[in-house]
Order: structure tokens, then C-alpha cells, then sequence
């Protein structure tokens, strides 16, 4: 059976930009800005996310479009050789990891939307009264491995119904949705008592905050960076698979990073006003993954419709998070569809009942849920990147650069060169220096002997390795 492409360009932006916003930008995003130093860690995250995220992006792309094949077989085709295939395999692991974890906070949400839906004819939510007491109940145990499988049935039927039936048209109507939600829940934030303060805390620049603790935010940055722009589990990879050849591969990847983080922005503009306007500050409301709905449930119960604008808020997160969970399921789906030609039903029937036993162990087993959630993902998606970006700068070489400029004319060809540089060179070296910090290599190493090693080892890169006429 022939391959199924986009039918529209706009389909496909909307898909990317579907599968980048999501619980990364609404529920990862906050708690990670308010743990980090709040707007010192919006500037070094929005700097990682221009310098490391758009060329990492275009490096997904030209992959995936290239080849016309999900990252195993894009890995194994483009190189020729096998052994790159395997290096394919870590996204299919990675696909089915991000989602055991995000399907079971699907879950949580889908169960405060409902509470909050059911509520609006009745009295407050339940968790109006103790938020903290709710989140428990429902983020852990049985009731948390029930909204996980609702969850992720959810996100089975939409990936079963293919990629223009599916996933392109429900990313169409769920993310309009989200923008007019959220643009209207940030302007009335933004008339609620002491909003100010919140705007203060989230955009307010100091830049000694940056100079005393950049290499504390730096790893923090980078893991939400290519967390929230899907970067790293072949998510890009895999939807530029069925792209054709008439785009502009340069201008999507742009727009796609742009919506992305005006929806992160936007979100805090929502967020930290409420959580301000409630006199709850974020930097003491303790943290973890819980921070935000406990902060946020208490705020929402003290205002006038507080039920209808939680309505609202979970309803944005719901059609959010089930427009990335989908992209995530794509991932095995279309390695299964593609490398053992097994019809999408089978494929969506078997990986979403290998993630109903996965994700119901995190739901069950909250240490699990913490390992997979953070470190594992975050080492995961950035060794995944570093390796796809070393794939383009020196196995594909000059093909990259021809595939970057198709479509895209002049554009195209004017960036190709430091692109390539960058995405051979010096992203890699900046991923895994990043992946070190993961493993206690942190900022006693110090700034200039950092760039220092990082020259180094630039140039033995660049002059040592077999095939240097790849790069550049
Ligand atoms: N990019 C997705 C998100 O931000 C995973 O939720």
C-alpha cells in the first residue's frame, strides 16, 4: 500500500506544532521556570531553544523527508550500513518511554476535567476544598492507572485513523482550540488582583541570576528545550517521513519553533499571574510534578467562576496533551508499519497495549514515574539528538544540504553551510557536554575550559574523522 502523506502544508505544521505543545509547555514549563530561577531560565531556555532547537529541528526533518521512512529505516537507508538501524531502535525505546509517563499525567488530567465538567451543574470540584489531598488520590495507584488507559485509548483511536484522517485532522481542530483557549485565559490572568507580580516573576531579567547559576539551569534548559519541541525520540523525524518534497523545510521548522514557544510563554502569562493573584509563590509551593495543580486548583477555588475557568484550562491541556501523546505513539507504530509491514491497526493494537502495561507500572509506582519522567527522558532525548544531528553532519554531509534547500530556494542554500557546521560540530559537542551535566559533570569544570575542550575537540572531529568531507 502506498505511503500515506500530508494532504495539506498547513496539516503538517499544525501536527508538529501539535505534538510540540503540550504538557512541556503547560505543566513542564512552569514547574521547571519556577524551580529554576524563574526568568533567568526562561532567557537560557529560549536561547537553547533558538540555537540548539531550530537547526535540531531541520536536522530531524531532512532525515525524515529524505528517506520517506521512520527513523529506523531512515538511520539504515541513508548510511547503508545496519548498525546505524540499531542507533534507530533508541527512538522506538524512547517513543514507548515518554509516553508511559505522559499518558499516566494525561490521565490526571482527563480526571480534572471531568470533576471540573461535572461540576459546573453541581457543586465545586472535590478538589476545590483540599487540592493537595486530591492530587494524591488520583496521581498515583489504581484510580491514576484507569484515567491512563482512558487516556491512551484516546490517543489509539486517533493514531488507528492514520495520518490524514487522524492525526492531521484532529491536530486541525485541537489546536486552534488551544491557542483562542489559552489566549483568552491569559488576558483575563491578566485582570485578576496582583497579576503584576507574577509578570514580574516570569519576565523580569536579572541577568546576575544567569551568571551565578548557568550551569545549574543550563542541563534543566536543555532537557525542556527538546522536551517540549519533540526533539530526540525521531518524533520529527517520523512526521517529516510524510512530507513531499514542495516544502520549505527551513520556514516550517521556524514557524513550528515559534508557536511552540509563544504557547510556553502564553502559558506562564496564564499561570504565574494566578498563582500570584492568590498570593501563592511559586518558588515555595514546594516542588515536583504536582506544584502546578495543587497551585493551581487552590487558586481557581478562589475565584468567582472559578469552576468554568478550570473547565477551560483542562479542557486547553486535554486536546494539548492528546495532540503529542499521538506523535509519540506514531513512533512505534510507523517503525512497525514500516519495517514489518503490519497493517496500522495491528501496529496501534500492539504498542498501545505494550504502553497500557508500562504506563500502568508508573501509575502504580511513583518512583518509576520519576525516573522515567525526568532523567531517563532527558538523557534519552539528548544523546537521541546528538546522534541524529552526527547522522546528518557526517553520514548524509552535502545530501543534507541539497535536501535543506528543496523547496525552499535561496533561503535554503544561503543557511545550508553553518548549518551543517553547526549540526556536525558543535551541536553534538554542546548535547553531550549537557549529558555530562546529567552525571554530575557540572559547572566545576568552568566556563572558558569548557569552550576550551569543546574547540579541541572540534577540531580533532573535524580533521580526524574518516569521512570529514561530510561535514561542510
Ligand atoms: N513536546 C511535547 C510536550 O511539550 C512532548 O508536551
Amino acid at each position: 500500500m502506498a505511503r500515506e502523506t500530508w494532504a495539506t502544508r498547513l496539516g503538517f505544521i499544525l501536527a508538529a506544532v501539535g505534538s510540540a505543545v503540550g504538557l512541556g509547555n503547560i505543566w513542564r514549563f512552569p514547574w521547571q521556570t519556577a524551580e529554576n530561577g524563574g526568568s533567568a531560565f526562561l532567557v537560557v531556555y529560549l536561547g537553547i531553544v533558538l540555537l540548539v532547537g531550530v537547526p535540531g529541528l531541520l536536522g530531524e526533518f531532512v532525515i525524515g523527508r529524505r528517506a520517506n521512512k521512520s527513523p529506523v529505516g531512515a538511520l539504515r537507508e541513508l548510511s547503508g550500513q545496519r548498525s546505524w538501524g540499531f542507533i534507530g531502535m533508541f527512538s522506538v525505546i524512547t517513543g514507548i518511554s515518554l509516553l508511559s509517563f505522559y499518558s499516566v499525567v494525561g490521565g490526571w488530567i482527563i480526571r480534572y476535567l471531568l470533576e471540573s465538567g461535572v461540576s459546573l451543574v453541581g457543586s465545586d470540584p472535590a478538589y476545590f476544598t483540599n487540592p493537595g489531598q486530591y492530587f494524591g488520590g488520583v496521581s498515583a495507584g489504581a484510580d491514576a492507572a484507569l484515567y491512563h488507559l482512558l487516556f491512551l485509548g484516546l490517543t489509539a483511536l486517533i493514531v488507528f485513523a492514520g495520518i490524514r484522517k487522524g492525526i492531521e485532522l484532529g491536530t486541525k481542530i485541537m489546536m486552534p482550540a488551544v491557542l483562542v483557549l489559552l489566549g483568552g485565559l491569559a488576558a483575563w490572568a491578566a485582570t485578576q488582583p496582583n497579576a503584576a507580580a507574577g509578570y514580574a516573576f516570569f519576565l523580569r531579567f536579572d541577568p546576575s541570576v544567569i551568571s551565578e547559576n548557568f550551569f545549574a539551569i543550563l542541563g534543566p534548559a536543555a532537557g525542556q528545550a527538546l522536551f517540549t519541541l519533540s526533539l530526540g525520540a525521531g518524533t520529527m523525524i517520523t512526521y517529516a517521513s510524510y512530507l513531499g518534497e514542495d516544502r520549505s523545510l527551513p520556514f516550517d521548522g521556524s514557524a513550528i519553533a515559534v508557536l511552540n514557544t509563544s504557547v510556553g510563554v502564553i502559558t506562564g502569562l496564564v499561570v504565574f499571574p494566578l498563582l500570584f493573584s492568590q498570593g501563592i509563590n511559586p518558588t515555595e509551593t514546594g516542588t515536583g510534578p504536582g506544584a502546578l495543580f495543587v497551585g493551581l486548583a487552590g487558586a481557581f477555588s478562589q475565584l468567582p467562576a472559578g469552576t468554568l475557568i478550570a473547565t477551560a484550562f483542562f479542557a486547553v491541556v486535554t486536546l494539548a496533551a492528546l495532540s503529542s501523546s499521538i506523535s509519540m505513539l506514531e513512533i512505534p507504530v510507523a517503525f512497525l508499519v514500516d519495517e514489518y509491514d503490519v497493517s496500522r491497526k495491528r501496529a496501534v493494537t500492539g504498542m498501545a497495549g505494550l504502553v497500557a502495561v508500562t504506563g500502568t507500572v508508573c501509575a502504580f509506582e511513583p518512583s518509576i514515574f520519576g525516573f522515567v519522567a525526568g532523567t531517563l527522558v532527558n538523557i534519552l532525548l539528548t544523546a537521541g539528538l546528538a546522534a541524529f544531528l552526527l547522522f546528518v553532519g557526517w553520514v548524509m554531509g552535502r545530501d543534507a544540504i541539497e535536501e535543506l534547500a528543496s523547496g525552499a530556494g535561496s533561503l535554503g542554500r544561503s543557511l545550508s553551510t553553518p548549518w551543517l557546521f553547526a549540526v556536525g560540530i558543535v551541536l553534538p559537542l554542546f548535547l553531550v557536554f549537557t549529558l555530562l551535566t546529567h552525571f554530575g559533570v557540572d559547572g566545576s569544570i568552568g566556563f572558558w575550559r569548557t569552550v576550551g575542550i569543546a574547540v579541541v575537540a572540534s577540531a580533532v572531529a573535524f580533521f580526524g574523522l574518516r569521512r570529514p568531507e561530510s561535514v561542510v
